[in-house]
């Protein structure tokens, strides 16, 4: 865990949480006294999910920010999510319960050096993969997830000249699946270029019965063995509705916890990594915590900040997405 001085961004430094206090409790009140609500991704920490008002995948929780008609939003998930939360709902105070929680996705894709390639493809339409930055949103024709992107792609003409970022794999996917010829920015997730083919391939020798669910930020090497591709909801979503009882799951392990949840009689294992520890969690999401978001939440701090003049550019490619996806009912 964080020493308190790094909990404390901005504003309570050496605040002292009583060890005594119930923090669902003490979350709970602040929550009806300041009508806040809490938006959690499915890769935070499983307290976290319990408090939250509203878990879901980047599509679901961009469309929660769009219509909440909460004062403060609390956003447990990364930056660029709260970013989104934020261009979304302008006039509401957007909290992120640790500032540093970034994304490596995001942070390969400078906006200096997207703006560059981009001049390279004048003619080309940007669509870009939600987990980017606010400035990045902002040189978008149209921001997708991973849980639109193909139809995203699939509901323009066939002629239109595309660039996809910042995720290469994800990109790589949509193309195949559209059979699109998209011009990709070099980017990628750390959590999911971890998973080793060998060993994947070793556990399903184990378990023979189980089922492969992959999200599509994964290397295509690890895609080829997979049973389903989806975003986060839609591994959640195949779990559930699937006789089948035992899956092998390639994301990140915070998703573990709403699938055993909504599935106690089935089996969930995490796909290993190429490293030699077990771990497949995002270092970025896994700083969130129950105490940060309770001080967040109590303080309204760290706020997120973004300036009108991307928001004013950002809120398009966003809306556009949103618009697609509500004519596509996704
Ligand atoms: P989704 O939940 O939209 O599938 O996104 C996965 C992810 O990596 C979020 O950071
Ligand atoms: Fe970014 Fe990957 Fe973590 Fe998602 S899992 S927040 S894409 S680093």
């Amino acid at each position: 865990m964080d020493t308190l001085a790094e909990i404390n961004i901005k504003g309570f430094a050496d605040e002292y949480i009583d060890p005594t206090l119930d923090l669902f409790d003490e979350i709970e009140k602040l929550k009806k006294e300041k009508n806040a609500v809490i938006l959690a991704h499915y890769y935070q920490e499983p307290d976290i999910q319990d408090v939250a008002d509203y878990i879901g995948d980047s599509l679901g929780l961009s469309q929660q920010a769009a219509k909440t008609d909460a004062d403060i939003i609390v956003f447990a998930g990364v930056h660029f999510m709260a970013e989104t939360a934020k261009i979304l709902s302008p006039t509401k105070k957007v909290i992120l319960p640790d500032m540093k929680a970034g994304c490596s996705l995001a942070d390969s894709c400078p906006p200096h050096l997207f703006a560059k390639f981009k001049e390279k493809y004048p003619d080309h339409l940007v669509i870009t993969y939600v987990n980017c930055t606010a400035e990045l949103k902002a040189m978008s024709d149209i921001v997708c997830t991973s849980s639109n992107a193909v139809q995203i792609v699939e509901s323009l003409p066939p002629d239109q000249k595309i660039i996809f970022g910042p995720d290469k794999n994800l990109g790589a996917y949509v193309a195949k699946k559209t059979g699109r010829d998209l011009v990709l920015w070099n980017g990628a997730c750390m959590v999911h270029e971890i998973f080793s083919r060998e060993k994947i391939f070793k556990l399903k020798e184990r378990h023979p019965g189980a089922k492969l669910l992959a999200h599509p930020e994964c290397e295509e090497v690890i895609l080829e063995m997979a049973d389903y591709i989806g975003s986060t909801t839609g591994i959640l979503k195949y779990a559930t509705s699937h006789p089948d009882k035992e899956f092998i799951v390639a994301t990140e392990a915070g998703i573990l916890h709403q699938m055993q949840k909504d599935n106690p009689d089935k089996v969930f294992i995490p796909a290993p990594p190429n490293n030699a520890c077990a771990c497949n969690d995002c270092p970025h999401m896994k700083r969130n915590t129950l105490e940060k978001l309770y001080l967040c939440l109590k303080n309204e701090l760290p706020e997120i900040d973004v300036p009108a003049t991307i928001i004013e550019k950002a809120v398009k490619p966003i809306e556009r997405m949103l618009e697609i996806s509500a004519r596509l009912g996704l």
